[in-house]
């Protein structure tokens, strides 16, 4: 690309921010000219901003740490600065909604970390590999919007990046009932054990609205787009359990699953091996090549060993065997923050620019 597209991010300042802040400091395609954050933190230096708060053992880049902080109030202001923009913001949903609507109708494309649009009928909510083809949505919410180059483009919930991407390339053999038992990494909710000390040496058994969001968002990933909105897989039924662990980063989801035509553990061991979405087939600047790995080893994947695979954007798959009630069982993991938030959400981009949904303004 001769010119670099230009990125703001809003919620510069937090967790998914800094990711968002580090990943963009030598991407080929974009370049961050605007940070933004709440009123508490706008108008102050971002090294100011984030000052006793910079989770990363990344260093913050010299030039992001320089800039102002731009405030959501005055958003009219600054948008003409920016191509598009990355959101991840700790708000209402009902204040998250109106903001990413406010910033489409500037004709400014919002990619969303946050829930509150997902079920939003015409917004698309995409892992790039796996359901590119519903962007096409947008055109019908281009025109509930009244803009021409404004919308919104979601992402899904962290906790189910790890096991959709396993699933997915499985579907064919028709996916009846999914019992899924997700461990999930304290980053999750944006801390670190010095924020969260209760944590050291424990596990808690409830993530407010992560189990219903895990149970019903992979139906919205594996659905048909349709008349600018997404018809629901209604094939199948998933019973998910998500506790929080003790570990900083990586979300494992523990799989048992049962299909109409059910495979051989080679074909499904294969079928992972090969899969390719459009991310890899395009060269997308983000895109893990392998997107899938699988460990023969009985004790991998680990977070500690294998949640940076891919740069933390691939997805690692292990011990996949027969199961006494449902036909296999398997254990997967990505990274919440890079694949499940702020590197997902860069490739969702990617993907925005080579479908010819983001260009410079
Ligand atoms: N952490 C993950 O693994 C993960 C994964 C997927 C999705 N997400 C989603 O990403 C979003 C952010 O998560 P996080 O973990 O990064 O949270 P966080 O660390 O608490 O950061 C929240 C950010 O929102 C900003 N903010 C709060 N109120 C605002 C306002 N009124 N206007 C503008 N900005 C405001 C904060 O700015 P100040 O610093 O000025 O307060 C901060 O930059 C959430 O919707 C979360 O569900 C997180």
């Amino acid at each position: 690309m001769e010119k670099k597209l230009r990125a703001g991010i809003i919620g510069a300042t937090g967790y998914v921010g800094q990711r968002f802040v580090t990943l963009m400091a030598d991407h080929p395609w974009f370049e961050t000219t605007v940070v933004a954050a709440s009123p508490r933190s706008a108008g102050k230096m971002y090294k100011d901003a984030v000052k006793g708060r910079w989770k990363l053992e990344a260093a913050m880049p010299e030039n992001i740490g320089n800039m102002t902080v731009a405030s959501t109030d005055d958003l009219e202001k600054w948008a003409n600065d920016v191509d598009f923009v990355f959101c991840a913001v700790d708000m209402k949903k009902d204040e998250i909604k109106a903001l990413e609507e406010r910033i489409a109708k500037l004709e400014t494309p919002v990619v969303s970390n946050n829930s509150a649009n997902r079920w939003t009928e015409d917004v698309p909510v995409v892992i790039p590999e796996i359901n590119h083809d519903h962007m096409q949505i947008i055109e019908q919410q281009k025109k509930r919007l009244g803009t021409s180059r404004g919308f919104i483009a979601a992402k899904p919930n962290c906790s189910i990046q790890s096991y959709v991407p396993a699933l997915s390339p499985l579907r064919h053999f028709g996916i009846e009932q999914i019992s899924v038992c997700t461990y999930q990494a304290i980053s999750g909710a944006g801390k670190t054990f010095t924020d969260w000390p209760e944590m050291v040496n424990n596990m808690i058994p409830f993530i407010g609205g992560e189990e219903e969001k895990s149970e019903k968002e992979p139906l919205r990933i594996w659905g048909k787009a349709a008349n600018g909105k997404i018809d629901l897989d209604h094939e199948t039924t998933i019973s998910a359990q998500c506790y929080r662990v003790a570990v900083q980063e990586g979300h494992t989801a523990a799989v048992s699953v049962k299909f109409k035509n059910k495979p051989s553990k080679e074909e499904i061991i294969k079928l992972w091996k090969d899969y390719e979405g459009l991310p890899q087939k395009a060269g997308l600047p983000s895109a893990p090549k392998p997107f899938l790995t699988y460990f023969e080893e009985d004790n991998r994947p680990q977070p500690a060993l294998d949640v940076m695979n891919g740069n933390g954007m691939g997805v690692t798959i292990g011990r996949l065997r027969e199961d006494n009630i449902f036909d296999y069982k398997f254990v997967c993991l990505s990274h919440n923050t890079l694949r499940g938030a702020a590197g997902g959400a860069v490739l969702t981009a990617e993907l925005l620019v080579h479908l010819g949904y983001i260009d410079h303004k």
